[in-house]
């Protein structure tokens, strides 16, 4: 048996694995985020103390047999979030997320300082950790001086379950802190961030072995012997090894709250200029690649709220099939955006409403502009080489077909739609789990899950969607600097 702890924005999940990696259990417990000041978004990493705890005592007790014979635990996080730790390890202010705008500022300076680009891959966005640091020395001097060791929210929750501080490759990447290229903290990024190489966690591999379950834990949650906690993983990564994105090309396209064009490179290809982000996978010699849309069915989600019918509804009036693309356009920029544009301030809009726009159609330019979105990360995504030809489409979105469909179409690519059951971050940490204690390699355990359907793109409707694309891209830079 191994475990997998998702450490979420909205919550804690626990997903027990059996020894050949099949979800046995899932187990999960929600927590607030805290927003003390507008654009401020913080956790208590107590809280996640509070949550594995009654998540894991629940299982204890619902299942102890296959408590016991727990070998291996992997976590997967959410990114970017900076919890500060003293010379005893005490937590001395609340973890700043990877969803908090303060640090926006010190982010764009950052960004321009040279060679921060070059060594970390990335473009320093406003949510990566190292901001987040400067701008704590400036605001929080006294705290900052006590800071001993910076770690990530899975990073915390490896410091929790073993004592040690130990941070994967994957996680480090988002911090802007690590040279991506060398998988090693870098000299001139932590100087340019204020920072000292001993204020860094040890970095392992995610499938790697950093320490053992503290004995008093494992006791409380009816563990027995020693129970390897390995490196875990950033979430997307985390996602990544659940459905077997790993090598080149293979990757997904999730349809979440934000949206996510995925892909695993079996070498190292930043273009940070792109708006593309570059991070180490979890697993060695691997990398992956991605492009972040911050409202995919939160654009729905918006329209449902001001339109008082539920996404599901909006979704069936749509049918199951396109049949080209609406007039109407929509650009789904509702808290700005990262791929391509970095563009924090831009905001959203529709273009084109006339006498006959309804709820239907306006339900249509809605999932297109996603759609288009998507495909303005796969463009930035083929700039570095990475070539998209074995997709899944997951998340929530992924359950209506017309969408699916409009984006396969838009991308040229067809999306397989996994079988029902699990594939989320959770069963990539446990897979972690499983490779790190010797249960098989990163080939044999990190497999793609069934696929149910397959949506093809429709090639006679192809033309159509790229001229609507070619618009929609002719809208941002048209609109810029109007807000
Ligand atoms: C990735 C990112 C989010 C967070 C929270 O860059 O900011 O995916 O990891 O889920």
């Amino acid at each position: 048996m191994y475990l997998g702890l998702d450490l979420g924005t909205s919550g804690l999940r626990a997903l027990l694995v059996d020894g050949g990696g099949a979800p046995v259990a899932s187990l999960s417990e929600s927590y607030a985020t805290t927003h003390p000041h507008p654009g401020w978004s913080e956790q208590d990493p107590a809280v996640w103390v509070a949550a594995v705890d009654r998540v894991l005592s629940r299982m204890a007790a619902e299942r102890p047999g296959d408590m016991a014979q727990i070998k291996g635990i992997g976590v997967s996080g959410h990114m970017h979030g900076a919890v500060c730790l003293d010379d005893v390890g005490t937590v001395v202010r609340p973890c700043i997320l990877w969803n908090d705008t303060r640090s926006h500022a010190e982010a764009a300076r950052l960004d321009d300082a040279p060679q921060v680009r070059a060594l970390s891959g990335n473009i320093v966005f406003p949510g990566f950790t190292a901001p987040k640091l400067v701008w704590m020395a400036a605001h929080e001097p006294e705290t900052f001086a006590r800071v001993a060791t910076v770690v990530l929210p899975a990073g915390y929750m490896n410091f929790h379950l073993t004592g040690e501080t130990f941070a994967d490759m994957s996680d480090s990447a988002g911090t802007s802190w690590l040279d991506t290229g060398a998988r090693d903290w870098s000299g001139p990024l932590l100087s340019a961030g204020g920072m000292r190489r001993e204020q860094m966690p040890r970095l392992i591999e995610g499938s790697e072995v950093g320490g053992t379950l503290r004995r008093n834990l494992a006791e409380r949650w009816g563990m027995r012997g020693d129970v390897a906690v390995v490196g875990g993983a950033g979430d997307n990564a985390a996602s990544a090894c659940g459905v077997g994105a790993m090598r080149e090309g293979e990757g997904f396209v999730s349809l979440g709250t934000s949206g996510v064009l995925l892909t695993g490179r079996d070498g190292y290809a930043p273009k940070p200029e792109s708006a593309v982000h570059t991070f180490c996978h979890a697993v060695p010699g691997q990398w992956y690649q991605m492009g972040v849309i911050l409202a995919a069915t939160d654009s729905l989600n918006w329209l449902s709220r001001v339109t008082g019918a539920p996404p599901a509804e909006l979704s069936k009036e749509l049918g199951e099939t396109i049949s080209g693309p609406a007039r109407l356009r929509f650009l789904p920029y509702l808290s700005g955006e990262r791929t391509p544009h970095n563009d924090a301030r831009i905001r959203g809009g529709f273009l084109n409403i006339e006498q006959a726009t309804d709820r239907r159609a306006m339900t249509q330019a809605v999932m297109e502009g996603v759609a288009f979105a998507l495909g303005d990360c796969a463009r930035a995504l083929g700039q570095t080489g990475a070539d998209l030809h074995s997709m899944l489409a997951i998340g929530g979105g992924a359950a209506s077909h017309f969408w699916v469909e409009t984006i396969a179409t838009v991308l040229g690519v067809p999306l397989d739609l996994p079988e029902a059951g699990d594939f989320g971050a959770a069963l990539g940490a446990a897979r972690l789990a499983m490779v790190g204690c010797g249960a098989g390699t990163v080939e044999e355990i990190m497999v793609r899950p069934g696929v149910r359907a397959t949506v093809e793109p429709v090639i006679a409707l192809a033309g159509t969607y790229a001229e609507a694309f070619a618009a929609y891209r002719a809208t941002y830079p048209a609109i810029r600097d109007l807000s």
